[in-house]
């Protein structure tokens, strides 16, 4: 399905679609996904009118974080497949009016990346400030540590490496040494790894935590932050010295210009941000600053808060306009509901009655925003999170943090095919459990069935690339009925107005926009049916018109 406004770039015309390789289809029976499983469902993501892929890392890594943990940045996994496989599968994707994006951590690399493994045999390696290095306060014996920094799975944020007898710095997992991207020569040699990728006809990356790239020149100590509900001490830290520098600003525009000379005519290359504020907190101005005003910096960012909102009229209303009101004027926005590191939207925000119902009008938000929607595999049919025993954790912070913090390993279960043993997603044994409901929640019965959740979200998804004012239209909300839960707006673009109506709850409510239409997609009324002015609502009922 091709969008007919073709003069907008591919990453604001779809949705894209995040895929977490290990999970998506196995084809070699290892219990892995792998490339050739994404391959073979290019079909099933272009029927759903999917423009991009997201990748989430394919790279050689020893997984102390599943792949975040990277050895070699131009190279693919051999669990995944191979270069000549990737090769394949751009073309492919391309062929299908698929474009495809590489997660890119550039924040750090494994600790057995041969960078690293250079930069810790001896101080005075040229490798050596390529990481981040560092005395204990009392010199080098190492007593104490550099400065109060935490990393964000567990510990102090520096380890002490007894054979040169100094700390190197880790955001992450000891296993995870941050790079000095101060250092001119590291910048450089990871352009050049994205170069990489962009010859090989990759579209655009995801930027793993871009806003942690530089640190503070002088490592001072993060302030503390006061928060009840947290068992790691790196949340009880305001991250305002290890976070967020001017100088990654800078880095950030010379990504973008490296984007822009492979962009061609259209546009055709593009930069999503992860922009990681304090756990829990919204930030959407601190998102939007990486969108750049005055200067090219990322197409892209995510803003979270949808991910810490609930659901009702009123928070979704709060947390949208927020976001709408930070962006500058030409600032395109995306949204997003799940990924790999959250509980799914699904189990997050729909729990307990109506589920189904509350899953089809977070869809039909996502769809009807101005901006890219992001999607998470498995979300078109409502994927829930899994239920992952201790002895079967495989995430380091679940592991860490049990039984305190879930993991992440609930939101990367494998996706649900078929009805067959393993969801269809292997024939092994999975790496994760499958979730128990596949046998009733899988693609294949839902493809069967037009009233699922999955022919929902390909409807708005047509819809929206159908609709001008859908598509890149602007958004006014109608505060009346947020109230009553009920989120209405209107979208215009050059003189045709789209109505959207989501009733945020199990009661029956009056339409707050008291104008009659024609209907365009509704979950309770027929198409090109009429809704009048002074209808009322059903339960859960999401309605499109004009
Ligand atoms: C953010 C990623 O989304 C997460 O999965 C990863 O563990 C950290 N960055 C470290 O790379």
């Amino acid at each position: 399905m091709a969008a007919q406004h073709t003069k907008l770039p591919w990453w604001k015309t779809g949705p894209i679609y995040q895929i977490y390789p290990r999970s998506f289809l196995d084809t070699n029976g290892d219990g892995l996904g792998d490339l050739e499983g994404i391959r073979r469902k290019l079909d099933y993501l272009q029927d759903m009118g999917v423009r991009g892929i997201w990748l989430s890392p394919l790279y050689p890594s020893p997984l102390y974080d599943f792949g975040y943990d990277i050895t070699n940045y131009h190279d693919i996994d051999p669990v995944f497949g191979s270069l000549e496989t990737f090769k394949l599968l751009v073309r492919e994707a391309e062929t299908r009016g698929i474009s495809l994006i590489m997660d890119m951590v550039l924040n750090h690399t494994s600790h057995l990346h041969p960078w690293f493994i250079e930069s810790r045999s001896s101080r005075d390696n040229p490798k050596r400030d390529w990481y981040i290095w560092k005395d204990g306060p009392r010199g080098p014996s190492g007593k104490g540590y550099p400065n109060n920094w935490m990393a964000a799975f567990g510990g102090h944020a520096w380890t002490w490496d007894k054979p040169t007898e100094q700390y190197y710095l880790h955001l992450f997992t000891e296993e995870q040494p941050d790079l000095n991207w101060r250092n001119p020569e590291v910048q450089k040699a990871m352009l050049a790894e994205m170069q990489f990728w962009l010859d090989l006809g990759v579209k655009g990356f995801r930027l793993d935590v871009i806003n942690y790239l530089v640190k503070d020149a002088q490592f001072r100590n993060n302030p503390y932050h006061f928060r009840m509900t947290y068992p790691r001490r790196h949340d009880l830290q305001h991250h305002q010295f290890d976070r967020n520098q001017p100088e990654t600003y800078e880095i950030v525009h010379r990504i973008r210009s490296l984007m822009d000379r492979y962009a061609g005519a259209s546009e055709d290359t593009m930069l999503v941000g992860e922009v990681y504020p304090d756990e829990g907190v919204h930030a959407p101005d601190l998102a939007a600053t990486y969108i750049g005003i005055g200067k090219d910096l990322l197409h892209l960012a995510f803003d979270f808060s949808t991910i810490y909102t609930s659901l009702t009229a009123a928070d979704l209303h709060s947390v949208l306009q927020t976001w709408y009101g930070v962006l500058s004027p030409s600032a395109w926005p995306c949204h997003v509901l799940s990924n790999h590191d959250q509980s799914r939207a699904a189990s997050r925000l729909c729990a307990g009655s109506d589920s189904e119902a509350k899953k089809r009008v977070l869809a039909a938000l996502l769809h009807t925003q101005r901006g890219t929607p992001f999607l998470y595999y498995g979300e078109e049919i409502g994927m829930e999170d899994g239920v992952i025993a201790r002895k079967d954790l495989q995430d380091p912070l679940g592991k860490k943090y049990y039984p305190f913090h879930p993991g992440r390993d609930r939101s990367r279960t494998p996706m649900q095919w078929t009805r067959e043993s393993a969801a269809g997603f292997t024939n092994g044994r999975p790496w994760l459990p499958v979730n128990r409901d596949y046998r009733e929640r899988n693609v294949e019965a839902q493809q069967r069935d037009p009233s699922s959740l999955l022919h929902w979200y390909r409807d708005l998804i047509t819809l929206r690339q159908e609709e001008p004012a859908l598509l890149d239209g602007s958004i006014e909300f109608f505060e009346t009925g947020l109230q009553e839960n009920v989120l209405a707006y209107v979208r215009r673009k050059a003189g045709s107005e789209v109505l959207v109506v989501l009733n945020v709850s199990g009661q029956t409510r009056p339409n707050p926009i008291r104008r009659g239409g024609t209907v365009l997609l509704s979950t309770h009324r027929k198409p090109q049916g009429t809704i009048e002015h002074d209808t009322r609502l059903a339960p859960w009922e999401c309605t499109v018109y004009k």
